[in-house]
């Protein structure tokens, strides 16, 4: 049985280190890339502070996410590319990392409670094929810091997953 341990939160690199080294070994020997997306979320969801969604969308074609893995509130499913934050991380093929939600014109809120987001992008030597996407209720929840330690969660998920049809 995995179990997650509790880690000291005040130095955000060491505290994503550790959060990385959980993970690999939450996903370690498994290939399923739903499953490892689910455990993905719920150990990011049960881990960092703050969260009131973590989850997955992933590209269903050039022009669409579509909702997967995820915990919290339910979400909306389908996100066309360039809109809201997911749809414009695509587009621009860059992390989001947005500190007032409200300030974000195209946000799209699946939850009023939302204040601020971070989007990453999934992407395998094929491209990118999807986005890890945090919200919190609170303003400015996240920072480059954050975002560097989600960017590497996102890797770990993606090595540790085969995406083979
Ligand atoms: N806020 C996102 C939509 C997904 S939810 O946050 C779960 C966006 O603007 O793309």
């Amino acid at each position: 049985m995995f179990a997650a341990t509790a880690i000291d939160t005040s130095n955000k690199p060491a505290f994503y280190n550790e959060l990385a080294t959980q993970l690999k070994a939450l996903l370690e020997g498994e290939r399923d890339s739903i499953a490892n997306a689910a455990n993905t979320s719920a150990l990011i969801y049960q881990m960092v502070p703050g969260l009131n969604w973590a989850g997955f969308y992933f590209l269903q074609s050039d022009e669409e996410l579509v909702l997967g893995p995820f915990q919290g509130k339910p979400a909306c499913v389908r996100i066309a590319v360039g809109k809201g934050v997911c749809g414009t991380a695509i587009d621009l093929g860059m992390s989001m990392l947005i500190k007032d939600v409200n300030d974000f014109p195209g946000h799209i809120a699946c939850d009023a409670d939302s204040r601020s987001e971070l989007v990453v992008l999934l992407r395998d030597a094929d491209g990118v094929f999807g986005v890890l996407d945090l919200d919190s209720p609170l303003p400015a929840r996240f920072d480059k810091e954050d975002q560097a330690g989600i960017e590497k969660l996102a890797a770990i998920y993606v090595a540790a997953s085969s995406f083979e049809d």
